[in-house]
């Protein structure tokens, strides 16, 4: 199974009756080992977390830091891109040039690098 194929099936558990749109999300570390988390949402809506940060969580959990491999897949017109706070948290795990994979579960793919999803991103750089 893809890592796309992996986030669409963990998007069947996401839990998002107030939008109706359902993400999943996986990452593949160095290991080979597979995350995978979905968007949950809260009827107080900022306390809804997006499938980036579920994935991110478990692979934490776990006692993995890096991922090599990023997919995120949701149901819509053009693949799905990770929210602003998203980009920031995956680039936190990554190299820079790790590959994210986007996706519309009817088929469409976009990817890239991690590092040109948040162009000028705040990093260690910034700090003394
Ligand atoms: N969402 C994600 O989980 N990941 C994204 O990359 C984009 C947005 C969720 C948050 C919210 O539950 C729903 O999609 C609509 O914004």
């Amino acid at each position: 199974m893809s890592l796309l194929d992996q986030a669409a099936a963990v998007r069947e558990n996401a839990y998002a009756p107030y939008s109706k749109f359902k993400v999943g999300a996986a990452l593949k570390t160095g290991s080979g080992e597979i995350y995978v988390g979905c968007n949950v949402e809260n009827i107080a809506s900022p306390e809804g977390t997006c499938a980036e940060a579920g994935a991110i969580a478990a692979m934490v959990a776990a006692g993995e830091t890096r991922f090599s491999e990023a997919a995120v897949i949701a149901e819509g017109p053009r693949p799905v891109t990770p929210c602003g706070g998203c980009r920031q948290k995956l680039i936190e795990f990554a190299e820079p040039e790790a590959r994210i994979v986007m996706g519309t579960t009817s088929g469409e793919t976009m990817e890239m690098a991690v590092a040109d999803l948040l162009p000028g991103a705040f990093g260690p750089g910034h700090m003394r």
